[in-house]
């Protein structure tokens, strides 16, 4: 088999073909995924694969440590890599995954020190149309500001909480331990890629609560400008699931948003793997 990449948008993201997963792949051929991946700025998708649980894990171990993540309710028995992102019903009618994850522009695990470095989310069903991923470009956002004020961003930090997204996006109310686990961190508004050395705004929705130094009127006008010119739709690519696809994406320089549109449609129901990212340097 030989792998073959095509540019999927304008913007970010390519597609993959030409590589099973699930039979393992040469360490060249992760090479020129993972190279695809950082050259198509941190989107990637990896089409027909057919993954059992442990595949996938060990397919996401290539890029890293994996999280587990902190609100185990979604996380799927024997499988503490995994966190299961569905509105299939189970027992009692309960849904057995979150339905509600990423209902909004977020970079995964931001609310972390180190934050992640990538996620790997595996289709096992999708609705026949509705429930698309969208990604936005991190790298794009930063490159389109003014060189003014990217020499402001440079230098500052912003707080980032695991709370601010369940107070504002979510009905799921997490344990007073899970909430205790993750108190505020904070990160450089403007981060530099290990990989690809580019600079990219990080800041997001879901979490970042505040710019460190600011007044609260300051910081919240700073932030909505940044958030709405970093989900222009000239930045995004919009992703339509297909079964069995694998998409990575690259936490450090993209935000993705989970549309919700898929309830009484049809069944969504996805895995996905964390990888931790790099320790800061001491
Ligand atoms: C997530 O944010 O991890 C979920 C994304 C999705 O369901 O498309």
């Amino acid at each position: 088999m030989t792998l073959n990449i095509q540019q999927i948008s304008p913007v970010l993201g390519a597609i993959a073909t030409g590589a099973d997963l699930a039979s393992g792949i040469t360490d060249e051929t992760f090479e020129g995924l993972h190279q695809a991946w950082l050259e198509h700025d941190g989107v990637l998708v990896v089409r027909g694969q057919a993954l059992s649980h442990e595949q996938h894990i060990e397919f996401s171990r290539r890029f890293g440590d994996l999280d587990h993540h902190v609100v185990t309710q979604f996380v799927p028995e024997k499988y503490p890599e995994l966190y299961r992102v569905s509105n299939k019903p189970g027992e009692g009618g309960k849904y057995l995954g979150n339905p509600q994850a990423g209902n909004h522009w977020h970079t995964d695990n931001s609310y972390l020190d180190p934050p992640a470095k990538a996620s790997l989310l595996y289709a096992a069903e999708v609705p026949p149309v509705g429930g698309d991923t969208l990604f936005a470009s991190m790298y794009r956002a930063y490159e389109t500001l003014s060189p003014a004020l990217r020499k402001v961003l440079d230098r500052l930090e912003a707080e980032h909480h695991f709370e601010n997204a369940l107070s504002n996006f979510s009905t799921f109310k997490a344990t007073d331990r899970q909430i205790d686990a993750t108190p505020p961190v904070r990160h450089p508004m403007v981060t530099v890629h290990p990989d690809t050395g580019r600079k990219s705004l990080y800041v997001n929705p879901g979490f970042t609560t505040r710019i460190v130094g600011m007044n609260a009127d300051e910081s919240e006008a700073i932030l909505r400008f940044l958030f709405s010119h970093a989900t222009q739709p000239q930045f995004i690519y919009q992703h339509r699931w297909q079964a069995h696809d694998l998409v990575i994406w690259d936490n450090r320089c993209t935000m993705h948003y989970a549309v919700q549109n898929f309830y009484g449609v049809g069944t969504r129901d996805l895995y996905r793997t964390t990888v931790k990212g790099d320790a800061k340097a001491a």
